[in-house]
């Protein structure tokens, strides 16, 4: 059996053992460019780290896309196994012990799949998935249709924002958007200058939330994380700050953003028992819910 092979099969062995159930965890902005991918793929490393089994959907197709900055090359994706062209064993490529790259779709060709018996044959052969503890999805920036269903499918969805204006303003319009949608949402501010300044920057957004949209929304902070060069270089030198420069600030605080998300994990899989988990996931994502 090829190491691939055998990789995927540890994923579809703790599907067969059953784990609790997979935690769907939306990353998104209102502005490009805000750290959503390095989030995503640290954020997915420490979890894997720490034993659990990620799923690290790119359903986003930027510069930086995930398989550029863990260096493997993404030939074909979900939209594939929605048209049969492929299965989920096809695509999914493991890329450390218990992380697993899915290969997404920007687009919104996704959403044109309703045929029935399409969707349901897609969803069966999501089961496989089933062995996630977590999807994490780097969705796309904005508020376009697609990102929305996304969102609209997904457990937790996090919103990123940075400290300039322009990116503050955009972060709230999509928390206004997702207010519609959900009830609960958590925020990350990157790249600060201090932990004090990305909570001023949270409380203003609370402040104006509370007063627009009402008490229905809860927003929670889920943490900051300080601007360093060493993050912007690892990126292009396709380095996770997280495993090769764990020590510094931002790979500090990115780990207790992922830990606290575990936490949240553990929790709220007590109080809603065993459903949830991926085939919810996409049969929300295609509608069919
Ligand atoms: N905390 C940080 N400190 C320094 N640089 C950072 C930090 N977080 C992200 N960056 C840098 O900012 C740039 C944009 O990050 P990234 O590609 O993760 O953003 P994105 O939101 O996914 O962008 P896009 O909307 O284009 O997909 C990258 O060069 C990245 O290295
Ligand atoms: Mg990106």
């Amino acid at each position: 059996m090829s190491t691939q092979a055998s990789k995927l099969e540890a994923l579809m062995d703790a599907h067969r053992n059953g784990n609790g159930g997979t935690r769907v965890i939306a990353i998104t902005s209102g502005k490009g460019g805000v750290g959503k991918s390095t989030l995503s793929a640290n954020i997915s490393y420490v979890l894997a780290s720490r034993g659990f089994k990620v799923g690290l959907m790119d359903a986003d197709i930027g510069l930086a896309n995930l398989d550029v900055m863990f260096n493997v090359r993404a030939q074909k994706n979900i939209l594939h196994v929605l048209k049969g062209e492929a299965g989920f064993e096809d695509i999914v490529i493991p890329l450390e012990e218990n992380l697993y790259l899915i290969p997404g779709e920007s687009g919104d060709e996704i959403l044109k799949f309703s045929d029935a018996t399409i969707v349901s044959r897609f969803i069966d052969e999501s089961q496989m998935l089933e062995g996630l503890d977590f999807l994490i999805i780097d969705t796309g920036a904005g508020i376009g249709d697609t990102i929305q269903m996304f969102l609209r499918a997904a457990d937790d969805v996090v919103v990123v924002t940075v400290p300039d204006p322009a990116a503050i303003t955009d972060a709230y319009a999509m928390v206004k958007v997702i207010s519609r949608i959900k009830s609960d949402l958590y925020m990350v501010v990157n790249q600060v200058r201090s932990q004090k300044e990305g909570a001023k920057i949270f409380d203003t957004i609370k402040k104006v939330a509370s007063g627009n949209i009402g008490e229905d929304l809860q927003l929670r902070m889920l943490g900051s994380v300080r601007y360093d060069a060493h993050v912007a270089r690892s990126v292009k030198q396709r380095v996770l700050a997280c495993k090769e420069l764990s020590n510094i600030a931002p790979a500090v605080e990115i780990e207790s953003i992922a830990l606290a998300l575990a936490d949240k994990k553990e929790h709220k899989m007590l109080d809603r028992g065993r459903e949830g988990g991926i085939g919810t996931f996409f049969k929300k994502l295609l509608g069919q819910f």
